[in-house]
């Protein structure tokens, strides 16, 4: 279970907010545009552990992943904008150092032992999901390139979660979130992600966006992305 309390309506309407000031679509629109699929690359977990909705850590006692929390949360919905009931919802990511937790994942990056790596939740009738986290490092495609810094496109991945959606009697997504620049407070780490972003060609569609509640110190940013399934 997630240790941030929240009672469920002010999750609601803070999702809300953020679904209209994230430019997403209204549930008053006619029609949502299906998500744009990526592909599932090769760290998809592969133990079926911990797979709560906090990945700041193992277990309610444990130790604080490191990097900076954010709360993850949208709405799962059709294609008319409607919530789906009983969507399951599964994200995976690298730790702040880039590092997965993954037997295929050859990089000597750090691990984090206070990190979960990957979590999932169904939704209900509301169709909303979310999730604690924190913001993923950048990592190299070749591991001769660790300790480098990255010069041009084809050597590191920007920083970005894994999903995957499934529902009943729609055809299941795979896709990637990803970073705007100025979700970081560093400058040299904006100008970093903004050229990855560049090299990669990150569509805008895909990256996450910041609620009002981003200005607030004392919470967690709240980064908000709805994923669109169509009918099977
Ligand atoms: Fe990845």
């Amino acid at each position: 279970m997630s240790k941030l309390k929240m009672d469920r309506r002010q999750f609601l309407q803070r999702s809300l907010i953020a679904l209209g000031a994230g430019g997403s679509a209204l549930a008053s629109a006619a029609t949502c545009i299906r998500t744009r699929a990526q592909g599932q690359g090769p760290y998809y977990p592969e133990a079926d552990l911990n797979r709560d909705t906090d990945l700041t850590r193992l277990d309610p006692n444990g130790v604080l992943a490191e990097g900076e929390i954010i709360e993850l949360s949208g709405m799962i919905q059709d294609s008319a904008c409607k919530p789906i009931n009983g969507a399951l919802v599964e994200i995976w990511q690298a730790n702040r150092h880039g590092k997965y937790e993954h037997s295929q994942d050859v990089n000597p990056l750090p691990e984090d032992p206070g990190f979960q790596y990957w979590g999932r939740m169904t939704t209900t009738a509301d169709g909303l999901y979310r999730f604690l986290t924190i913001v993923p490092g950048h990592y190299p495609l070749n591991p001769r390139l660790v300790g480098t810094k990255p010069t041009g496109p084809g050597q590191y991945r920007p920083p970005h979660i894994h999903a995957k959606v499934t529902a009943r009697g729609y055809s299941s997504l795979t896709t990637q979130l990803y970073f705007h620049p100025d979700s970081y407070d560093d400058t040299d780490t904006q100008d970093l992600v903004r050229d990855l972003n560049q090299w990669e060609k990150v569509p805008s569609d895909l990256v996450v966006r910041y609620s009002l509640d981003a200005m607030d110190k004392h919470k967690p940013r709240a980064g908000v992305f709805s994923f669109t399934l169509t009918k099977r």
